[in-house]
């Protein structure tokens, strides 16, 4: 098992197949000038297949989702999402894409075993789109994502950040519209993550601010008893149900608790939270012969460093030194 000082378990494996990303979302990446990962850094598919053998096999980790960068952009993707489905015990996989492209390889992917996916999408306007994500790419997006649906991939979640006087007036009917798809919708806090460094506590839509314009069209009632768990979601039912939308309030309501996660980034370091300032280095010893015991032994010794919690509240906060799109969300 993967278990820190606190008692969390961690189950939930995030793996980072690329830093890199078509698209260049304000809150994530700079327009220009990221210095990419060296490609003989990257973990080749043999070595994330292995890893994710020693996780199911070892340590007791039960769902593998898939991200970047943009985790499409790896070109053996579905071969790694084939030979994960054959693990035994055979963990659940989703994947967190921004929907480009993905038209061409649903249908690939979920005859490769993949169970879900989560599609980014933070406006329905096509102008907007191109101002977040400096990428005129609205409409590949929406197409990747009616492919998901038709490939079976569901729930379908749709993950949507609200950025101050950008999409901030778009809540309610990205809920319409997702409600009226078949969609789940999810808002997620803008966090600390950006490669610019430039995030604000004050520029922020909070997790009350999207609940209170919801509320202004639908009526929110909380999905079961508003036990938690380990998902960081807070889920309403939307007019009564079975429609629901998710509100993760990573800064206003943060999970830390019940976290399950560990996550291991394309170059091969285990991460023990999004925002760790440190990494433990599994590749080094990957590639020098190290045994799976031995690898799982170094895993084990990392998530026990786990901290108690992301530390945002702190004024002493420091942001991570990768961005988001290097760590994998
Ligand atoms: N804060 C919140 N969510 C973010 N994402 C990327 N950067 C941030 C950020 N700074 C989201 C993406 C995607 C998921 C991986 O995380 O929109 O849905
Ligand atoms: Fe790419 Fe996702 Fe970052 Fe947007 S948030 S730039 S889609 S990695």
């Amino acid at each position: 098992m993967l278990i820190d000082t606190y008692g969390r378990v961690a189950t939930d494996l995030r793996v980072s197949l690329t830093d890199r990303c078509n698209l260049r979302c304000t809150y994530c990446m700079p327009e220009e000038g990221l210095q990419w990962l060296a490609k003989p850094d990257l973990l080749t598919d043999d070595e994330i297949v292995r890893m994710v053998r020693i996780a199911v096999t070892r340590l007791g980790v039960t769902d593998v989702r898939f991200t970047g960068g943009e985790p499409l952009l790896r070109p053996g993707l579905t071969g790694i999402v084939e030979r994960c489905a054959a693990l035994d015990p055979r963990p659940r996989m989703s994947l967190t894409t921004n929907g480009i492209g993905l038209s061409r390889t649903a249908d690939a992917l979920r005859a490769a075993g993949l169970d879900r996916v989560n599609v980014s999408l933070d406006t329905l306007r096509p102008d907007v789109f191109r101002t977040l994500t400096r990428r005129d790419r609205h409409a590949d997006v929406l197409a990747g994502l009616a492919a998901a649906s038709a490939a079976g991939l569901d729930p379908l979640k749709v993950n949507t950040v609200l950025m101050r006087g950008v999409n901030d007036d778009e809540a309610p009917d990205l809920l319409r519209w997702a409600v009226d798809h078949g969609y789940e919708l999810r808002f997620i806090e803008q966090m600390p993550l950006d490669a610019q460094h430039g995030w604000q506590r004050g520029d922020m839509v909070t997790a009350d601010e999207i609940l209170a314009a919801l509320r202004t069209r639908f009526h929110l009632t909380p999905e079961g008893d508003s036990i938690r768990g380990s998902a960081p979601a807070e889920r309403w039912l939307v007019d009564g149900g079975p429609a629901r939308v998710g509100v993760i309030g990573s800064v206003t309501r943060p999970f830390c608790r019940a976290c399950d996660r560990t996550r291991l980034t394309a170059d091969g370091q285990v991460r023990n939270c999004l925002f760790a300032r440190e990494e433990s280095d599994l590749r080094g010893p990957l590639r020098s012969g190290a045994s799976d015991e031995e690898i799982a032994e170094l895993w084990r010794a990392a998530m026990r460093g786990k901290k108690a919690g992301s530390g945002l509240d702190d004024p002493a906060f420091l942001q991570p030194d990768r961005p988001m799109s290097a760590i994998g969300g």
